[in-house]
């Protein structure tokens, strides 16, 4: 049986596609995310991959045959506390690709919210909040599917009325989630749109496993205020998840958070440790420096003008370069370059 407690009082990292790759989670974790949450993974893209130990690194990557490249990447340290979400519109789909990637994840979430036209158009992520029998399937066939021990959760945004959401969320529980996030937007609002906090308070007590609540938390006093405002309101939330207040400070989570230079260069070497690429990792550090709404981003960076330093970081082309940017050290002999670790999936002998 899954931990009872594993989704109660926590505090996230969301998933997030492109920012929630490994350097980003194990980064939350070290500040205390209670649990975080990989990037959506299609099904089909996860389906065929193997799974290879990268010993270089000490990661454990899938990797796509076709493609030589991984397309999901974990190590020991996460691997309790490590969410898998799948894109899925498919019961036999959606278990296939579970059950590759189980043992080395603590659960599987699906993801029931993405907007995106991809994800609609193959009835994944929102379109699923339209299919109640397609989620009652797609949930009871991954709870049967998945061992005991691992957790079976999802992500949904608010339906068009509250009695909605709380139909919803009860046919999640009854069909084996055992955790539900709420984003707390409607389908068609935009991040720039306020989440309805609100709503929490009407929805919480629809379904007795735990709720978390996600939707712009920015800064430790917001999410703060939130608990307190809910402990007002006697709204017992299990959680909050976290998505772009995280990626612009994983530190977050923290109540002794380092400084903002530390903040970024403990990412750039987290992010080397673990081999990402740089066209990732300047990717997330390009969102971090730029920050965003209640976020404070001091105007320069390792005593050199933001402005300036941004121009540096988007002339970068290798891993190297990025870290020399960021002053960090980048010992090739301790970590390869990414041009090696492709040459070793390259020589890889794929199963057919
Ligand atoms: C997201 N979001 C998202 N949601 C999801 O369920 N799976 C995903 O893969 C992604 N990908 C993603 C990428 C990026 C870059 C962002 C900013 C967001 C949505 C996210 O998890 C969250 O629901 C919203 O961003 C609202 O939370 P915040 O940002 O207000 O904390």
């Amino acid at each position: 049986m899954a931990d009872p407690m594993k989704f109660r009082n926590v505090e996230v990292l969301a998933p997030m596609v492109r920012a929630g790759t490994l350097p980003l989670r194990l980064e939350c974790l070290r500040y205390g995310a209670s649990l975080v949450y990989g990037e959506e993974i299609i099904d089909r893209k996860l389906i065929g991959a193997q799974r290879v130990e990268n010993h270089a690194f000490g990661c454990i990557d899938y990797v796509s045959p076709r493609e030589k490249v991984s397309v999901f990447s974990t190590c020991a340290t996460e691997t309790k506390k490590v969410i898998f979400q799948l894109g899925t519109a498919s019961a036999p789909l959606a278990v296939e690709a579970a059950r590759l990637v189980c043992q080395d994840v603590s659960g599987i979430d699906v993801n029931m919210g993405c907007p995106k036209s991809f994800s609609v158009k193959g009835g994944m992520g929102a379109a699923l909040l339209d299919k109640p029998e397609v989620v009652a399937e797609i949930l009871t066939s991954l709870r049967r599917a998945l061992p005991s021990e691992k957790s079976l959760t999802c992500k949904i945004r608010m339906l068009p009325s509250t009695d909605k959401t709380r139909d919803f969320m009860r046919i999640c529980e009854k069909s084996g989630a055992e955790a539900i996030t709420v984003h707390l937007r409607l389908r068609d609002e935009r991040p720039a749109e306020p989440a309805h906090w609100d709503e929490m308070a009407r929805v919480w007590d629809a379904v007795k496993v735990p709720v978390l609540a996600n939707g712009d938390f920015f800064n430790r006093r917001q999410i703060d205020e939130f608990w307190k405002h809910c402990s007002e309101k006697e709204c017992q939330v299990s959680g909050v998840m976290i998505a772009r207040g995280a990626l612009w400070n994983p530190s977050i989570f923290s109540r002794d958070p380092p400084n903002f230079d530390d903040m970024v260069k403990s990412y750039v070497r987290s992010a080397v440790a673990t081999n990402s690429t740089y066209q990732n990792t300047k990717w997330v550090l390009s969102q971090m420096l730029a920050g965003g709404t209640g976020v404070t981003v001091p105007t320069s960076f390792n005593g050199i003008s933001m402005k300036v330093f941004n121009r540096e970081l988007s002339a970068t082309k290798s891993m190297a370069q990025i870290c020399t940017a960021f002053g960090e050290p980048h010992d090739q002999s301790k970590y390869p370059t990414r041009a090696h670790t492709t040459v070793f999936y390259k020589d890889f002998a794929f199963e057919d």
